[in-house]
């Protein structure tokens, strides 16, 4: 028998339900805020992640399911929307801003374990085109306000400014004397970032106490970012979300600029402990080749880490199910089962024609209906007789009162 494939998941009820009630609140809240439907392709060219989230990542250096294609071009598996998200942007020629919301599978060859999966599943939201930190406040408040929607409980958001590229580059070099100066207390692979990603330093779990007092990015912050920042906490006050500036706070990605952030639940703590995370990305677009600047923030929020901090949605999933004594009425309680879903009910009823009472019942039982209805002899009458389960009596209702005695008018 073949089986999955490590670090993949099947995904069945009763925990699909879960995932279901994720996926309603993301397309609610995604219609609310204003942001439209993308749908991406899965498999990208290499160079946009290489370019776009950057080579001296971890997710480009060890994560990326790249392949040749029987064309011989270089293709990734996903393992991150933003950057795909802009380049869809850009190459539809869109102007001025955008709003979009995306879901579905990514691709990062990870060590298994629990909420870190090779093929997860992100639910994303990106403002694109807009520079104003209201943009960053509103995805901000968009992220807890799904985390919330859900139920996940004991958020905690964390915040943080990594400055505009020029800003980088100096404190770059500030932050590189600081870890030579430490070489010795480092890890074998923090000393190997010194060069290639100094700024990943501040956030290795490895790391917490040779870099505790490292200078930080949000005290070399220009002017500019300096005010962005500002802004951006001003507006998560006037909304009443709680945070907490994070010094070390800098994300794994190459393209971020300014503003960054991070969600956690008391929920859900795990060595990879982050349910969504992410900031502003001004500078995506250029290292994508475009010439058209596209000052964007966005957040992607990882769904196989939500469901284990979410409460089971509870609650039936069948609310009748219809029971045929004589198997010649079967086609007339087909088209009654239809005008119930029809009212927004959820019907179910044996697939099999002819099975004995006891039988239906039993299946009904197994269903999960809340109640069932008899169609027999007082059929021809315009009536059935209903009953919810765990309470004694049936009653006789007329056909069309059925609706309205289920949903308990
Ligand atoms: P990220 O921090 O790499 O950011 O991923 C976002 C979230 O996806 C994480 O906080 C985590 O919940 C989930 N996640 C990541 N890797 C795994 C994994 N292997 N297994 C399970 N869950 C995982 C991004 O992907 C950026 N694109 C976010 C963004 C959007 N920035 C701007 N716009």
């Amino acid at each position: 028998m073949i089986s999955r494939l490590k670090g993949t998941d099947d995904i069945l009820p009763p925990d699909s339900r879960r995932w279901r009630a994720l996926f309603r609140a993301f397309y609610r809240l995604s219609e609310l805020y204003g942001y439209d439907l993308a749908l991406l392709p899965v498999i990208e060219a290499t160079e946009l992640f290489s370019r776009g989230v950057g080579e001296a990542t971890e997710v480009v250096e060890k994560q990326m399911y790249t392949f040749e294609d029987r064309g011989g071009r270089s293709v990734t598996l996903r393992p991150e929307l933003t950057a795909g998200m802009v380049r869809a942007f850009v190459e539809a020629g869109a102007l001025g801003t955008m709003k979009l919301a995306a879901e579905g599978p990514m691709f990062r060859y990870e060590q298994p374990q629990k909420g870190r999966r090779r093929q997860f599943y992100q639910v994303d939201f990106e403002y694109l085109g807009e520079a104003s930190p209201d943009a960053d406040v509103e995805v901000i408040e968009l992220s807890h306000r799904f985390l919330e929607e859900v139920g996940v409980e004991g958020i905690t958001l964390k915040v943080n400014s990594i400055g505009d590229s020029a800003d980088r580059l100096a404190y770059r070099l500030i932050l590189q004397e600081f870890l030579r100066s430490r070489e010795a207390d480092l890890s074998p692979e923090a000393r190997r970032r010194i060069d290639s990603n100094p700024l990943r330093v501040l956030d290795s779990k490895a790391d917490v106490e040779a870099v505790a007092d490292a200078p930080v990015p949000i005290d070399h912050l220009g002017e500019a970012a300096r005010a962005h920042f500002g802004a951006v906490c001003a507006g998560l006050d006037a909304v009443g979300i709680p945070y907490e500036v994070e010094g070390r706070l800098v994300r794994g990605l190459d393209y971020y600029n300014r503003t960054v952030f991070e969600l956690f639940s008391s929920s859900f703590e795990a060595a990879q402990s982050a349910l969504g995370g992410g900031g502003r990305y001004d500078p995506l677009a250029g290292l994508i080749g475009s010439k058209k600047e596209v000052p964007a923030v966005g957040v992607a929020l990882g769904c196989d880490r939500i469901v284990e901090a979410m409460p089971d949605p509870g609650g039936r999933r069948l609310d009748l199910f219809v029971a045929v004594v004589d198997a010649d009425r079967r086609d007339e309680a087909r088209r009654w089962l239809g005008q119930l879903r029809s009212a927004g009910l959820r019907v179910e009823w044996d697939p099999v024609p002819g099975r004995s009472l006891r039988g239906q019942f039993k299946s009904a039982d197994r269903s999960g209906a809340g109640a069932v209805a008899i169609v027999g002899d007082e059929w021809s009458e315009g009536e059935v007789t209903v009953k919810r389960f765990g309470t004694g009596e049936g009653e006789r209702l007329q056909i069309e009162e059925v609706a309205s005695w289920l949903l308990g008018r």
